[in-house]
This record gives structure tokens, sequence and C-alpha cells, in this order.
């Protein structure tokens, strides 16, 4: 097994409590790679020898990001419901209903093929771990292919056959429950690890949420949870009741919501670039940092409600318009997303986590905020391996 020395590391955020403040940050670094997992981290003046090297310039090396919510498999875009909107229409999720019928009428190869560039897109971004949702297929065969074909990108693959009923059930969305928590889910299950339901007035109430995440949970998967996107409503407290392990949006959230969060030790998943494409107000990041919520940010990458992958401008948007710190946003960009998957193994650089991490063009992570718009990752490795 060949070791790899990865030197000239300006400053270095391991996400380590060990070495003290918010993002464990150590300065004039190292860190030396062995099969796929980091083996030694500290001082570039203390570092081992290694079978080879590389020097990253004095530059800010940080853990790779953890985009715990993504939308990645559909066909075509909604770029004129998004001019409409910045015309003053408010959004609706009724467009989900537009990119089902694109999503249905295509190909594998091409669904496939916009994963693929998708994840590339996001890779170059900084991103290394991607949770990535069906939801566009809305019958048995698409959501099954919408999985498999995720499953192709990532381990993080999650069922959400219960984005909205789909057009066949208008009249019957008790029939599109019984389809969702039945054949559906039989036939998603061997490709998914997660089941979602967007509990949301228009798509799902808690009773219909509460039997798909039970069902789901009874197939062997875990849940997590669209909540509060829109408005108040009882998304939070379902995931919270049900144990899963984010719930994701809480744009919209009472007292008692705030409160669940924290006893239920749900990670709140706030998805900054969908306030900033709907021209909604942002979740308030401060009210549940102050009640102990563990927050993670993510993407949520789709074609309707905002088709940004980067993980750096949900950093910018974080700090400018939610408030946080520029650590407070890292360490939920990382770390935070990793908690949301339940994953120990990334969002971090200690010995034995994955190799996953970006090398940024700056001698500090604060430039992620300060410098919004600027492509600032120079370098990604995800399992030790460049690419
Ligand atoms: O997370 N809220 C539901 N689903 C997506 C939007 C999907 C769409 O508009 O196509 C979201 O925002
Ligand atoms: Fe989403």
């Amino acid at each position: 097994m060949s070791s790899l020395l990865v030197t000239g590391i300006g400053s270095l955020v391991t996400n380590d409590p060990a070495h003290g403040g918010p993002l464990g940050e150590l300065h004039d670094a190292a860190l030396v790679i062995e099969g796929g997992k980091v083996a030694w981290v500290g001082s570039r003046r203390a570092a081992p020898a290694a079978d080879s090297s590389t020097d990253c310039g004095d530059r800010a090396v940080i853990p790779g990001f953890v985009d715990s919510h993504s939308h990645l498999v559909f066909a075509g875009d909604r770029a004129e419901e998004f001019a409409a909107r910045m015309s003053g229409q408010p959004y609706s999720a009724g467009g989900i209903r537009t990119t089902v019928a694109a999503t249905r009428a295509a190909a594998d190869e091409q669904l496939t093929a916009n994963v693929g560039r998708l994840v590339a897109e996001m890779r170059r971004q900084g991103t290394t771990t991607v949770e990535i949702k069906s939801g566009y297929g809305l019958t048995v065969g698409d959501e099954a292919r919408s999985l498999a074909i995720a499953s192709g990108f990532t381990d993080e693959t999650t069922y959400l056959g219960a984005h909205v009923v789909a057009p066949e059930f208008a009249d019957d969305p008790a029939g599109y429950v019984d389809l969702v928590t039945g054949p559906m889910l039989t036939a998603a299950a061997k490709h998914a690890k997660w089941v979602d339901v967007f509990v949301e007035r228009g798509a799902f109430d808690a009773d219909q949420a509460r039997a798909i995440l039970r069902a789901g949970q009874a197939a062997g998967l875990s849940a997590r949870v669209h909540a509060n996107q829109l408005g108040e409503g009882p998304g939070v407290q379902v995931a919270c009741e049900v144990g899963a392990a984010a719930a994701d949006h809480c744009t919209y959230l009472t007292d008692a919501d705030v409160d669940a969060l924290a006893s239920a030790g749900v990670v709140a998943g706030l998805l900054p670039a969908i306030e900033f494409s709907t021209r909604s107000p942002y979740p308030d990041a401060r009210r549940l940092l102050a009640a102990g919520v563990t927050i993670a940010l993510a993407t949520d990458c789709n074609p309707g409600s905002g088709y940004s992958s980067s993980m750096p401008f949900c950093i910018a948007l974080a700090v400018r318009e939610m408030h946080m710190t520029p650590a407070e946003a890292l360490w939920s960009a990382t770390a935070g997303g990793a908690a949301a998957l339940r994953r120990t193994d990334v969002g971090r650089l200690t010995v034995g986590a994955r190799a996953d991490l970006a090398v940024l063009d700056a001698p500090s992570y604060l430039h992620l905020a300060y410098r919004p718009g600027v492509p600032l990752v120079h370098r990604t490795f995800v399992g030790g391996r460049e690419g």
C-alpha cells in the first residue's frame, strides 16, 4: 500500500476538536494518505516520510464538501419558470410535474449523462460526497430506474416517490400512497439507502408522511424529510417522531419545531440556494444554533426551486444572508452534511477518515465566503485519488 504526503498546506481544516477552535484548524500543516484514508495529520516539520509527495503551495486544504440533499436525476430545465419568478411569480411545487414529464420521456443514457455532468460540476466545486434523490419519475419503473442510475454515482441514494402525487392519481391520493408504500417501495428499496417525503400543503400531509416513512423504514431504509419549506406545517414534527436523520429546508419553524429538532437530535438541513432562487426568506440559522440544533448546509440542486450545484455559493449565502460565521458555515457544509447522512468517515480530516479533500486557491477557508462566485477549488481528492 503506497503512501502520499500532502505537504505545503498553509491552513488545514480538520474538523477535529482535538486541534482546538471551531474547525480544528492547523497552520503549516501536512497529512499522509494511505489506502484511501488519512493516515497522519500534523505540522509539516514533523511529517513522516512517504512513498510520494505533493505540495499545495501554502494553499488552504479543507475536508471535501458533503452535500446531503440533491435531486440530480431529471431531464430538461425550468429556466423560464425561474425568469417568471424573478418577475414576481411565486414558486409553486406544481412545476415538479413539468420535470416529471420530461424525465419519464428521457432515455436511461440521457438521465445518466445528466447526473454525470452535475456530479462532475459538483466535484469541480469541492463536493466529494453527494446524496441524490429520485422523485421525478413517480411510477414504479421510473422511480426504480432513477435510483438505479443514482446508485452508479453515490451510495447515498434516496427514494422520493412521495415528491408530489403522480398526475395519474390526482383524484386518488390515497391510491398513490398505497403505490408508494407498496410496489414502488419494493422496486426502489434495492437501490436506495434513504426514504424521503415532501411534507407540505399540495404535496403530502402528516398522516401520509408517517405511513410512507414507516413503510420505508420497515423495508430497511432510513428516513429524511422535506419539511417546512413553503410554510409552517407538520414536517419537522413528523421527522422527529420517526427518528429521521435530517429535516431539510426548515424555512418556517415554530418554537416547538426548534425544540423538537434540538431534543430529538435531528439535523436541520438548510438550503439557502433555494431561498435565493425563490426569493423566499432565508431560514433562521442563528435561532437553530442558539437552541443547539446541528445544521447541515446543502445545495438541494434541482431544476425547479434552485439549480445551483455549488457548496461554496451556499456557504457565501449562509454567511451573508443567514448570519452564520464563516467557520460555522464551513463546518455545516462538511461535518454537518456528514451528520445529516449519519456518516463519521467523511466531513473531517482525522486519522482513519476517508481522504476526501479540497485544495483551495486561497490561503484560508475564509475566502469561500469572502470571494463569492470565484472558482476557488484548485484540486480535489476522493478516497485519496485526485480527480
Ligand atoms: O427540495 N420541495 C420539493 N422539492 C424540491 C423542488 C423540486 C422542484 O421544484 O422541481 C426542493 O425544493
Ligand atoms: Fe429537495
